[in-house]
C-alpha cells in the first residue's frame, strides 16, 4: 500500500497552486492523495498570513493536528507557506507545536522531498530562506479537477503596499519565462483542461524584470494564438499598471475572459496615497470607463479594506460613493488588519474595530444591492457557461460560471462537466445566477 499525503491550503490562488506543487511532489515519491487526515501519514499545512484572521484560523488548526500525532506517532507534519515566512515565525511555531516535524518557508517549497528525508532521520527540520530562488520551472503538479488549471507566470511582488504583508513574504518580482507558460499552457489544452488562470501578484509588471519590452499583453495574445483553451483568465492585476494595449490586447484575444478584477481597496484619495497604490480615484474611474466602453457587457470585481489608519467618516463617505459611480459586479471586503512589519502598522489613526464593522456593513449593504441589481439585468440573457459539476444545493442541481465569472446554477446530468453550454438566465440572487439550458 501506498503512503497517504494530505495538503490543507490556506490563502490565496498562488498558496493554492503551490500546493499542488508540493502534491506533485509528494506524488512522485510515491504518495497517495488522501482525503481523510485521520488516514493520512504526511499532513502539510500551507499557510497565509494576509490578515490576522487568517493566521488565528490557522494556528487553531496545527493545534488541532497534535490529537493525530498522539494517535499515530510515525505521522509526519509539515507547515510551510507565507505564515512562517515572517521573521522569527517558523522558530517561534517549533518551539509552541512540538508536534510539528518540518517547518519550510515559501522559497523551499521545491525542497520538500529532501526536508522529508531528513526528518525520516529524527527530529525537527526548519528550512527558511530569505532570498528568492530562480524560478523552478519544473516541479510536477497535481493538479485539482481537470477542468480550470492554474499557471503561475510569476513570483512575488514588488509594489509594497503600505498595509500588505506579502512583499515580505513572497520576495521580489520574478517572471517566469515565456516559452515554458506556453508549454505549460498547450499541455493543458491537450490534456483537455478548457480554463486556465494565470497567477501573479501583479500580473501586469509580467515581463519587467526581462531584457527585452516583453509584457503581460504579449504573453496574452502569443498564449490565444494556441487556440488550444477556451477560457483565460488572470489574478491580479494592479489599476496602476492596466494600460491601453492590455484594454486592446484583450479585445484582440478570444479566450481572454470579459471579467476585470481591480481592486481599489478605498475610493478616498487620502488613503490611497497613505497605501501608496499609485493612483487616484479618478485615474481608477476613468480605467473602468476605459474597459466598460471596450467591453460593454463585462464584469468589474474589486477588493476594498475598511479602516485602513487615519480613515475619517469623510474618506469611508468617498468609498461609498466610488461604489455607486464604478458599479462593481461583486466587492470583496476585508476589514483593515495590522500587519507587523509593514509601514501602515506603525501609522497614527488606527481605528476601533466597532467603528471597522460598523462601516463594513454600510458598505456591504450598498454593494449587494448594486449586485443584485446588476445581475437582476442579465434575466432573460443568454450566456456562455462552463459547467463545472454539481451545485451544493441538489444532486440534480448543476453549476458553471459565465465568462464573466458569475455563477449560474441549474438543472442538468453531470455528463455535462467540463461542457461550454448556452444558458438562459431565468433568476438572479447577489451572489449567482439561476438559469436553464437552451438547446443549441
Ligand atoms: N496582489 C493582489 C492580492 C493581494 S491580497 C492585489 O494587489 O490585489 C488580497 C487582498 O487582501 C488585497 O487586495 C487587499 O484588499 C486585502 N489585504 C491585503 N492586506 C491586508 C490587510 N493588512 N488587511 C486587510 N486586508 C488586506
Ligand atoms: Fe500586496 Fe499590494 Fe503586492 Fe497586492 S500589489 S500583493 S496588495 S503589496
Ligand atoms: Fe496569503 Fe501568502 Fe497569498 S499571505 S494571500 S497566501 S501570498
Amino acid at each position: 500500500m501506498r503512503p497517504k499525503y494530505h495538503v490543507t491550503t490556506f490563502g490565496c490562488q498562488m498558496n493554492e497552486h503551490d500546493s499542488e506543487i508540493m502534491g506533485g511532489m509528494l506524488e512522485s515519491l510515491g504518495y497517495e492523495a488522501e482525503d481523510d487526515l485521520n488516514q493520512s501519514d504526511i499532513i502539510i499545512v500551507n499557510t497565509c498570513c494576509v490578515r490576522e484572521s487568517a493566521e488565528n484560523k490557522i494556528r487553531g488548526y496545527i493545534g488541532n493536528l497534535k490529537r493525530l500525532k498522539q494517535i499515530n506517532p510515525r505521522l509526519i507534519i509539515g507547515i510551510g507557506g507565507c505564515m512562517v515566512q515572517q521573521p522569527g515565525a517558523g522558530e517561534k511555531l517549533l518551539k509552541k507545536a512540538g508536534h510539528v516535524d518540518i517547518v519550510f518557508g515559501t522559497h523551499n517549497i521545491h525542497r520538500l522531498p529532501q526536508l522529508i528525508t531528513e526528518v525520516r532521520h529524527g527530529g525537527h527540520v526548519l528550512e527558511i530562506d530569505n532570498e528568492e530562488q530562480d524560478i523552478q520551472d519544473d516541479l510536477p503538479v497535481k493538479r485539482q479537477g481537470h477542468i480550470k488549471a492554474q499557471i503561475s507566470i510569476m513570483q512575488g511582488c514588488n509594489n509594497f503596499c503600505t498595509y500588505c504583508i506579502v512583499p515580505y513574504v513572497r520576495g521580489r518580482e520574478r517572471s517566469r519565462h515565456p516559452e515554458n507558460i506556453k508549454k505549460e499552457f498547450i499541455a493543458l489544452g491537450n490534456e483537455g483542461f478548457k480554463e486556465v488562470m494565470l497567477l501573479g501578484q501583479n500580473v501586469n509588471s509580467y515581463g519587467l524584470d526581462f531584457s527585452t519590452s516583453y509584457d503581460f499583453a504579449d504573453l496574452l495574445k502569443e498564449l490565444d494564438a494556441t487556440k488550444k483553451i477556451k477560457r483565460i483568465r488572470y489574478m491580479t492585476s494592479h489599476p496602476r499598471d492596466f494600460n491601453q494595449k492590455l484594454i486592446d490586447t484583450i479585445a484582440g484575444c478570444s479566450s481572454v475572459c470579459e471579467h476585470f478584477h481591480l481592486p481599489i481597496q478605498s475610493g478616498s484619495n487620502h488613503i490611497l496615497q497613505l497605501m501608496n497604490r499609485g493612483y487616484t480615484r479618478e485615474t481608477y474611474l476613468s480605467l473602468v470607463r476605459a474597459i466598460k466602453d471596450q467591453f460593454p457587457d463585462c464584469s468589474i470585481t474589486t477588493d476594498l479594506i475598511i479602516g485602513f489608519p487615519g480613515e475619517t467618516d469623510e474618506d469611508f463617505q468617498d468609498t461609498l460613493a466610488l461604489l455607486h459611480e464604478a458599479e462593481f459586479d461583486v466587492a470583496y471586503t476585508f476589514l483593515y488588519s495590522t500587519r507587523s512589519g509593514t509601514p501602515a502598522a506603525k501609522m497614527p489613526g488606527q481605528i476601533p474595530q466597532e467603528i471597522k464593522r460598523e462601516r463594513l456593513q454600510q458598505l456591504m449593504d450598498v454593494q449587494n444591492s448594486i449586485s443584485l441589481r446588476i445581475n437582476q439585468s442579465l434575466v432573460g440573457k443568454i450566456e456562455e457557461v462552463l459547467v463545472e459539476g454539481k451545485s451544493k444545493t441538489s444532486d440534480r442541481t448543476l453549476t458553471g460560471r459565465t465568462r464573466t465569472n458569475k455563477i449560474v446554477n441549474f438543472p442538468g446530468e453531470i455528463n455535462l462537466a467540463g461542457e461550454l453550454i448556452r444558458i438562459k438566465i431565468t433568476a438572479a440572487k447577489t451572489w449567482h445566477l439561476e438559469g436553464e439550458k437552451i438547446e443549441s
